[in-house]
């Protein structure tokens, strides 16, 4: 695939996606969305790729949704274009994705960091949803997932007043994993994200999806989700040779099977 708004590599076992939209700040245009989306999905679905990082620049891993591209669309147009859908395409993704994060991630670039399942960032981080300054409110999971994230006080301060974290307080308040200098933070998210790809496949995937369930059902059904997930792992070769491995004291060779 060749792609005019990001830029793709492969570290090993991970698939890096780059944001690419320098002299818009990587502003989410329907592109750069459907891009990012169709390059994650082609690591998802390539066996040698096991976990996922995505990121932007230093100055910005994205300030938000295209502004000048939705600043004169109708309603019927949001509504029955695939923009505000697209994002919902990361849901999708079985592998762990990374956000690897500097500078702003502001809007949709903020939902889209949330959107993954962990976020590195660096110390210039600085994350928000301004949508009501432009006269709207977030519309790819910010009023949704930040509130699970940081909690009501702080999410309603930043979706009604526009209060922008800096990464000490994501940090403080849970909603990223860990910060680093801006020299290393795309190279600690690599890390992190290699030592993922590197453990048992099957059982990473089905992790993902349970801690994912955590957000969506009470805690009944999701005992008994877990309770089925952590059983059917034992179908798997790699449970075998996990377990076989502690007791002879051996390092696992993991098959995915
Ligand atoms: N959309 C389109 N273009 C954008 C953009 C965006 N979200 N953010 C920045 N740009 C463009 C600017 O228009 C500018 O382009 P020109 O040089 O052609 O004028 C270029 O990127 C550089 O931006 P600035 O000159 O503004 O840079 P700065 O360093 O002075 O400020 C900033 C940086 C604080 C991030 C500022 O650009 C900003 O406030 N951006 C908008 C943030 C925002 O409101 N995001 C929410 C978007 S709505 C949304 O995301 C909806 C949703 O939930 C899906």
């Amino acid at each position: 695939m060749t792609y005019e708004t990001i830029l793709t590599e492969v570290h090993g076992r991970v698939g890096l996606v780059r944001l690419n939209r320098p002299k818009a700040l990587n502003a989410l245009n329907s592109q750069l969305l459907h891009e990012l989306m169709d390059a994650l999905e082609a690591f998802d679905r390539d066996q040698a790729i096991g976990a996922m990082v995505v990121s932007g620049s230093e100055k910005a891993f994205a300030a938000g949704a295209d502004i000048k591209q939705m600043a004169t669309a109708s309603a019927v147009e949001m509504l029955t274009n695939d923009f505000i859908p697209a994002f919902d395409r990361i849901r999708g993704i079985k592998k762990p994705v990374i956000a690897a994060v500097a500078g702003w991630a502001l809007g949709g670039g903020c939902e889209l960091a949330l959107s993954c399942d962990m976020i590195v960032a660096a110390e210039n981080a600085r994350f928000g949803q301004p949508e009501i300054t432009i006269g709207v409110i977030p519309g790819a999971g910010g009023t949704q997932r930040l509130t699970r994230a940081v909690g009501k006080a702080l999410a309603m301060e930043m979706v009604l007043n526009n209060r922008t974290l800096s990464a000490e307080e994501a940090l403080r308040y849970g909603m990223v994993n860990r910060v680093v200098p801006v020299e290393r933070y795309l190279e600690v998210a690599l890390e992190l994200a290699a030592e993922i790809a590197a453990r048992a496949p099957l059982a990473v995937r089905l992790a993902k999806e349970m801690v994912n369930q955590a957000f969506e059902t009470g805690l009944s059904d999701g005992l008994a989700d877990e309770r089925r997930a952590f059983t059917l792992l034992f179908a798997t070769q790699d449970q075998k040779e996990g377990m076989a491995a502690f007791i002879e004291k051996r390092e696992p060779r993991w098959e995915g099977k």
